[in-house]
C-alpha cells in the first residue's frame, strides 16, 4: 500500500469526544485534514458548535453531537444516532476529561464525581463505541491519557502559583493506560486496535513562573504546541500504524527521557 494511502483517513467515520477542547480541537482538525468524516461529541454543544464554525472557515466539515459520558442513556443515544446517520464507526478518539478536583485535600465527593465521568463513563463509552467499530469489521481506538498517568507530579513546578496536580487525574489516567493494554488483547479478535497517547502539558496561558520552571526541564525547551499531537493521532488512527496494538506513546518533548 502506498504510504499516502496508509496515512489517509479518507471516508473513515471518526468520533472524538470533547473535540472543542484544547488538545481536542487540534486532533479534530488533524482527523478532518486527513479526510476523515469527523463527529465531535460533548455536553457543551455551544462550544462544540463554535469550533465547528472555526473549522468551516478552514474548509473542514465537523459534525456535532451531544453526549454526557457519565450518563449511560446519553452514550446509548449517541451510539444509535451514529449508527443511524453514518451506518458505522471506524475510529474512536477517547479524549474527553472532566477536572472536578483541583487539590489533594478536596472532598471525596469530587473524587467520586471525577470517577463517574473519567473512569466509569470512560469505560462505558469505550465499550459501546468498540462494539460499533467491531460490528463493522474493525477499526481503531486512540485513548488520550497523560504523562501524569505514568509519572508522579513534580510539585516544585507549582510552588507559588495557584496550580496543583490533583490526585484523581493521576488515578484515572493511569487506569486508562492499563485499560488500553487490556482492550488491545480483548478486541484484537474483532480487528479493533487500541493505542494510547500520553501527552505532556500543552501551553495555554500558564503562569510565567510555572512555564519557565517547566521548560527548563524539557530537553526540547518548550511546552507542547498546538500542532504537536496532530501527526500522532492520525498515525495511530490510520493504517500507517497497522501492527501497533496496546502501545502507549509518551509525547513530552523528552521530559522523562
Ligand atoms: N491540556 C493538557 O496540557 C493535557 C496534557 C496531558 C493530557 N491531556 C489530555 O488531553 C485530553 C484533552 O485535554 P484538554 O486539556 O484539551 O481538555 P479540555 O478541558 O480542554 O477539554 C476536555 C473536553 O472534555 C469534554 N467533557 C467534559 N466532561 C464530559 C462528559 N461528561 N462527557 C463527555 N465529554 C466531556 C468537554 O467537551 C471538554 O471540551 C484529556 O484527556 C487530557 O487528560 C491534556
Amino acid at each position: 500500500m502506498h504510504i499516502k494511502e496508509m496515512q489517509s483517513l479518507k471516508n473513515k467515520i471518526i468520533l472524538i469526544t470533547g473535540g472543542e477542547g484544547l488538545y481536542g480541537s487540534r486532533m479534530l482538525e488533524a482527523l478532518s485534514e486527513a479526510e476523515g468524516i469527523v463527529i465531535t461529541a460533548s455536553p457543551f454543544i455551544e462550544n462544540a458548535n463554535k469550533v465547528a464554525i472555526q473549522m468551516k472557515t478552514k474548509g473542514l466539515h465537523i459534525n456535532v453531537k451531544y453526549v454526557d459520558q457519565s450518563d449511560h442513556n446519553s452514550v446509548l443515544f449517541l451510539k444509535d444516532s451514529i449508527q443511524r446517520e453514518f451506518g458505522r464507526l471506524d475510529v474512536f478518539v477517547n479524549n474527553a476529561v472532566a477536572r472536578p478536583m483541583k487539590k489533594y485535600l478536596d472532598p471525596l465527593e469530587l473524587f467520586a464525581e471525577s470517577m463517574r465521568i473519567n473512569a466509569i463513563g470512560m469505560f462505558d463509552i469505550t465499550r459501546e463505541m468498540a462494539d460499533l467499530i467491531a460490528n463493522n469489521g474493525g477499526g481503531t481506538i486512540v485513548n488520550i491519557a497523560s504523562m501524569q498517568g505514568m509519572f508522579g507530579a513534580d510539585f516544585n513546578l507549582y510552588e507559588g502559583t495557584q496550580m496543583d496536580s490533583p490526585p484523581d487525574y493521576h488515578f484515572h489516567k493511569g487506569g486508562m493506560i492499563a485499560f488500553t493494554k487490556y482492550l488491545a488483547r480483548k478486541l484484537a479478535p474483532f480487528k479493533v486496535r487500541v493505542n494510547c497517547i500520553s501527552p505532556g502539558g500543552l501551553f495555554s496561558g500558564h503562569p510565567d513562573t510555572f512555564v519557565s520552571r517547566y521548560v527548563q526541564k524539557v530537553p526540547l525547551g518548550r511546552m507542547a504546541g498546538p500542532d504537536d499531537i496532530k501527526g500522532l493521532v492520525v498515525f495511530l488512527a490510520s493504517e500507517a500504524s497497522a501492527y501497533i496494538n496496546g502501545e502507549n506513546i509518551l509525547m513530552d518533548g523528552g521530559l522523562h527521557a
